[in-house]
């Protein structure tokens, strides 16, 4: 469970570039809710995630995971429970170790005292056993760089590694946007599965209003740093992505979101 009350974040204090990022925010998130956040450019969800993760200790309010204080906790204390991935399918991975070594140092997360990237013979087999339901074929090369796969295979391989040691909370920050529609569907579908068979609590934001519905099992918006949408059960499943749009048509930018229907 992930719980934010009155969470409120500021950046550039005493400058010109001063914003204030999240207003605010009480969220209850319960074990094994799916959440996909949406809202325009700038509206704040970004720093949710972040403030989730740890990157940064909040202006105000408080965070807990389950019935644990975390608001001061640095991201690697937090990173014991809680795995990220990213829009970049460069950033989750090292491009110049091999599939299996990425994978190998993925047990490590968490552990700062044993990393190890060594490949042992049991690793081995473990790690084509869980590269196989992927149907990519990466079981077979595990000795290859991760540098020469393409952006879905490595989109695909970050999300393993991401949830490959123990975890109860995964934060996806547009993790499909650079890929194409087809490959994008295809991570979307290897997300939704690791997250069941997991029971992980999850936050993906996308700008697909129509991924937004159809993964997941709640959808929040944000707008100006507000949380102003927050949506579940069988209201949400009757909603299509233009119910979405024009609900809200008039308080987010409609032309960014449209795109991805
Ligand atoms: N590290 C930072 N320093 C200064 N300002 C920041 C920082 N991170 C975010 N901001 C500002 O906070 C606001 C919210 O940014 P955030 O990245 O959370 O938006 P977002 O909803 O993720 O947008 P996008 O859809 O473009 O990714 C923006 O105005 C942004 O410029
Ligand atoms: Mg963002």
């Amino acid at each position: 469970m992930i719980s934010l009350k009155n969470i409120t974040v500021h950046f550039g204090k005493g400058t010109p570039a001063f914003r204030t990022a999240l207003k605010n925010i009480s969220l209850k998130i319960q074990e094994g809710e799916f959440v996909t956040v949406i809202g325009s450019n700038g509206a704040g969800k970004s720093t949710l995630l972040n403030a989730i993760a740890g990157e940064f200790i909040p202006d105000a309010g408080h965070i807990w995971i389950d019935e644990e204080e975390v608001t001061q906790d640095s991201t690697s204390t937090r990173a014991k429970h809680v795995a990220r991935v990213f829009q970049d399918p460069v950033a989750g991975t090292c491009s110049h170790l091999t599939i299996g070594e990425n994978l190998a140092l993925a047990l490590c997360r968490g552990k700062s005292r044993s990393l190890k990237r060594a490949v042992t013979n049991t690793s081995r087999s473990a790690f084509q056993n869980i590269l196989k339901p992927l149907n990519l074929g990466l079981e077979n090369r595990l000795d290859t760089q991760m540098a020469m796969l393409s952006g879905g295979q490595r989109q695909a391989v970050s999300l393993l590694m991401a949830t490959l040691s123990p975890l109860k909370i995964l934060l996806l920050d547009e993790h499909t946007a650079a890929l194409d529609p087809k490959t994008s569907r295809f991570v979307m579908d290897v997300t939704q599965r690791i997250v069941e068979e997991k029971g992980l609590t999850a936050l993906m934001v996308t700008h697909s209003l129509s991924h937004a519905l159809q993964y997941g099992t709640r959808t929040i918006m944000l707008h100006e740093s507000q949380l102003i949408y927050d949506i579940a059960g069988e209201e949400r499943k009757k909603l299509t992505p233009q119910d979405l749009m024009h609900q809200f048509g008039s308080s987010i930018d409609s032309d960014r979101l449209l795109l991805n229907t």
